[in-house]
């Protein structure tokens, strides 16, 4: 078993690895009020419920299951009501506590109930996803999705615990493990250049697994660092956007079809590195470095949209204000820099 501290004053909390925690979670969870409603989606339900929950009964809590319809759709303002009832039936008090077992989806959704429902209760995340793992699961950003936009409606609400069990990622399909690699990348690009030596030598996927808890545990770290430094997103945390101004207007220009977030964020990483490196603003080789990468764990750093086109979405991005933005640039890889602009630096 490893942990990470993330130290928030309050709002602190550990992140616990542990491969096969998932049908033992009632030995991480050590708490005061007796009643749990887990939270999680019909796949993951499948596949870990019943072992998550006769866990935690086992350790004497009294546990409920709350399972939602997989997909970003169920992330929706539009779900709440049913989940604030549930909670209501379940006689959920402030004493007790959500937990939110699966990928983002549901554990920004779960979060975003704990910080809301009853003036805020506690939640623990279990993430089973890639992206979950490494991301969405640590530094407390809960969110649901208004019919104009994702993300529109949601608090800073930090966890209890995160409870990580790599294992969990043998069922997760090839596409969603593929979509989590461009995070994980991302943080070889922001922070560690040896992270993305890693990845390179591993040459992709069948190469990274025999390493994976190691990466996992490496992103987490990074991410913890830069969480503490900036918990409300003010300047360093915005690090993290590196690739996604890009790549959100992407997604946003074929309506969340075509493009993954994971594949949209590859091509936001090249896109601004390639621009930047013509610019003299990050050093010669880098876009082709990520290509190489990025190209290896199956993901795609070129897209036929016309730039000028996608560039209309990076405008009315609700992280811009206007027409200024703050682009996440590479002084090299494993090395990035905050970079006032205006939505010009990408045409
Ligand atoms: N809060 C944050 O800081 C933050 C950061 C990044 C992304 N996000 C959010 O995360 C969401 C995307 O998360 P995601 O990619 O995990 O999507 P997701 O939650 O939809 O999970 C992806 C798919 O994999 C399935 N799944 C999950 N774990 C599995 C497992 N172990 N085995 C088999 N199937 C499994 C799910 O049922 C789902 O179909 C988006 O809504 C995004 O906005 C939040
Ligand atoms: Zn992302």
């Amino acid at each position: 078993m490893r942990t990470l501290h993330v130290n928030l004053g309050k709002n602190s909390y550990d992140i616990v690895f542990e491969r096969g925690l998932l049908s033992d979670v009632g030995k991480y969870v050590k708490r005061e009020g007796r009643r749990l409603a887990v939270v999680t989606d019909d796949n993951v339900a499948k596949l870990y419920a019943d072992g998550v929950v006769s866990s935690l009964e086992k350790a004497g809590y009294r546990v409920s299951l709350i399972v939602l319809p997989h997909g970003e759709k169920t992330k929706s303002f539009n779900t709440l009501p049913q989940i604030y009832a549930k909670l209501l039936q379940q006689k959920i008090t402030r004493k007790d506590a959500l937990v939110a077992l699966g990928g983002g989806v549901i554990g920004d959704l779960t979060g975003f109930v704990a910080a809301t429902y009853l003036r805020g209760i506690d939640f623990i995340q279990i993430p089973t996803s890639l992206l979950a793992q490494v991301d969405s699961s640590i530094g407390g950003k809960v969110a649901v999705d208004l019919t104009e936009g994702k993300n529109l409606v949601g608090a800073f609400w930090q966890p209890e615990q995160v409870l990580i069990d790599v294992n969990a990622l043998s069922s997760l399909s090839e596409e969603f493990f593929t979509d989590g690699m461009a995070e994980v990348i991302k943080y070889g690009c922001i922070k560690d250049k040896n992270l993305f030596k890693t990845l390179a030598d591993c040459g992709g996927k069948k190469g990274l697994l025999p390493v994976i808890d190691d990466v996992i545990y490496r992103c987490c770290d990074i991410k913890r660092e830069v969480v503490e430094k900036d918990e409300k997103d003010k300047g360093e945390r915005m690090l993290l956007n590196f690739g996604h101004t890009y790549g959100h207007a992407l997604e946003k220009f074929y309506d969340f079809e075509k493009l993954s977030h994971g594949m949209a964020v590859s091509v936001g990483m090249y896109a601004i590195t390639k621009i930047a490196e013509e610019k003299g603003l990050t050093a010669k080789g880098a876009a082709d470095e990520i290509a190489r990468v990025a190209v290896m764990y199956g993901l795609p750093v070129e897209d036929s949209a016309p730039a000028s086109e996608v560039v209309k979405g990076v405008v009315n991005d609700k992280k811009n204000l206007g027409d200024k933005l703050v682009a996440v640039l590479l002084k090299e890889i494993g090395e990035s820099y905050l970079y006032p602009t205006t939505a010009e630096f990408f045409k």
